[in-house]
């Protein structure tokens, strides 16, 4: 099979499109042959050794990148009852699992679920890893009927985050640049915010719960934004806006997406209803990844990149 890895870390030059000899599943996993895989920031800053402390995952070299997949399933495991050869399945493991810009992918079969008919493969691969990033930071909070801020909103995760926030039963606000108001207004954030306007912050009003999806401010200076008892929600965690927000009396939650089964269910029942949809802001084919990475890295998505495998 064909496949992308890197061999040793750095910029996106190191992704290689090499071929692999196939993979088996285990009595316990799902062999799924791929039509796409999302692509996440987690990718190219695994690649690029830029976490801190990254030294600490162990990445064993050589690499396939990739948390998220979209196909058919191709073989399963002995244990396997929930899925069969043929089924359209969604799967979703770590960023450091990897294995996802394959041709062939393992997954555990906890891991899967049934593509939802209605959606491509494109839309299905790009929506766990960013989609659960947000709901698992809203799930658990009193969201029905309060004002949500999600800055970002026009991103992977922060695309994602306005959708299930109204789903949710909120009214929410969403902050992205100038060119992507309108997508906000899409996406069915009531009001719109600028952040290249030159009253931003200032134009911010107070929220319940703030959900910074691209971690560009902190508990201090959000603080003033979020009412008492409110919560400011970060996608990179750090220890320090914790105690930033226990001292103004908020609530502070950094991300640490995870596969769960529950998760994945409800997810796939908003993709179902169109209630929540996968925006792809582009694809690229296999042996495009590296292209696919520095698009990444720029930093402006307006929804999810994909890799598609055909
Ligand atoms: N901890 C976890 O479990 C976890 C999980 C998922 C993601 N993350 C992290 O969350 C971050 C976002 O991920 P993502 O997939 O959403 O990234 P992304 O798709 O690359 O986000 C791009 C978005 O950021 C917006 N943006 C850029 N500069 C901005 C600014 N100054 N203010 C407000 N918005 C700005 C862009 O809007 P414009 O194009 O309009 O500029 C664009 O919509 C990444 O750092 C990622 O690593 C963490």
């Amino acid at each position: 099979m064909k496949a992308i890895e890197y061999k040793e870390m750095g910029s996106a030059e190191v992704l290689e499109l090499v071929d692999k000899p196939n993979p088996e599943p285990d009595a316990n996993q799902v062999l799924i042959q791929a039509k796409a895989a999302g692509v996440n920031p987690v990718d190219w800053k695994l690649r690029s050794g830029s976490i801190p402390f990254s030294f600490l995952f162990r990445l064993k070299l050589p690499f396939v990148p990739g948390a998220e997949v979209a196909g058919v399933v191709e073989a399963v495991g002995k244990n396997i009852s929930q899925f069969k050869v043929g089924d359209e399945v969604v799967g979703f493991h770590s960023a450091l699992e990897g294995g996802a810009y394959a041709e062939k992918v393992l997954m555990k079969e906890s891991q899967c679920q049934l593509k939802p008919a209605g959606i491509g493969f494109k839309e299905g691969a790009g929506a766990p890893l960013a989609a659960l990033t947000a709901y698992q930071l809203f799930k658990g909070l009193p969201i029905e009927g309060k004002e949500v801020l999600v800055i970002g909103g026009s991103g992977g995760v922060g695309h994602f985050g306005v959708q299930i926030a109204r789903t949710m039963g909120a009214r929410v606000t969403a902050v992205a640049s100038s060119s992507n108001q309108s997508f906000l207004t899409e996406l069915g954030a009531e009001h719109v915010i600028a952040y290249d306007s030159s009253d931003y912050p200032d134009s911010l009003g107070n929220y319940d719960i703030v959900l910074d999806a691209v971690a560009r401010h902190s508990a201090s200076e959000m603080a003033r934004h979020i009412n008492r008892r409110g919560a400011y929600l970060n996608t990179l965690p750090n220890p320090s806006h914790f105690a930033e927000a226990v001292i103004r009396g908020i609530h502070y939650r950094g991300a640490m997406v995870e596969s769960k089964q529950e998760d994945m269910q409800t997810l796939m029942g908003w993709l179902t209803t169109g209630q929540v949809k996968t925006f792809i802001d582009s694809s690229f084919s296999l042996s495009q990844a590296a292209e696919a990475h520095r698009h990444s890295e720029q930093g402006h998505a307006r929804g999810k990149i994909v890799i598609t495998m055909d």
